[in-house]
């Protein structure tokens, strides 16, 4: 496939999935004040639960297409030894670790937010898939610190993605 075109659908994915971040913290975290934390309770978990549900559709790609275009890359240096050798592969090869981090991130959420009960491993699977529970189980006190963490990987990502085309 055309290599632009790859670049395009990466970062349209992209787009989609750091904006969801940057959404919570930017949008959702000041409106917590406003509402109280009863309500923000309801509102964030019916939130997570959308966008774990959804989401996979744009991060699945997203990691895909990276993936596919750092092999890529890898082929075209002559190998790891000869890419990881430049500081372009140097860099790009850290921007996929940070990327790393994010989706342990996404992927771990229904067990870090959510005081899961059931203890089968039927039940894991479907509360990793779907999230299961109510609004009474999200954890509000985990918001903060998993989300500004999110974003800084996510504005970190980015800016490498940038940056090791340019140094
Ligand atoms: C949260 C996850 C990710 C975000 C937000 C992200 C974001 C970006 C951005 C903004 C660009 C710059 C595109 C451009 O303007 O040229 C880019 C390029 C790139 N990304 Fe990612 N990326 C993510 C995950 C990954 C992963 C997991 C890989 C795999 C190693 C990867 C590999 C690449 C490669 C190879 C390019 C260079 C594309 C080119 O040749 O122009 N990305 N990414």
């Amino acid at each position: 496939m055309d290599h632009q075109l790859v670049v395009m659908f990466h970062l349209l994915c992209a787009v989609l999935f750091v904006g969801a971040v940057a959404m919570e913290v930017l949008i959702l975290e000041p409106v917590r004040k406003l509402i109280g934390d009863e309500l923000f309770q309801q509102v964030e978990f019916y939130l997570f639960r959308r966008i774990r549900r959804t989401y996979p559709f744009a991060v699945i790609p997203l990691y895909i297409t990276g993936f596919y275009m750092y092999f890529g890359y890898i082929e075209s240096f002559g190998g790891f030894a000869a890419f990881i050798d430049t500081r372009f592969g140097m860099m790009l090869t850290v921007k996929m670790s940070l990327a790393l981090g994010l989706l342990t991130i996404f992927a771990t959420s229904p067990f870090v937010f959510m005081q899961h009960r059931s203890r089968s491993a039927g039940g894991h699977l479907k509360h990793f898939l779907i999230v299961t529970g109510g609004p009474e189980d999200f954890r509000i006190d985990r918001f903060e610190a998993v989300h500004y963490l999110a974003m800084g990987l996510g504005i970190g990502i980015v800016v490498l993605a940038k940056l090791m085309f340019m140094l």
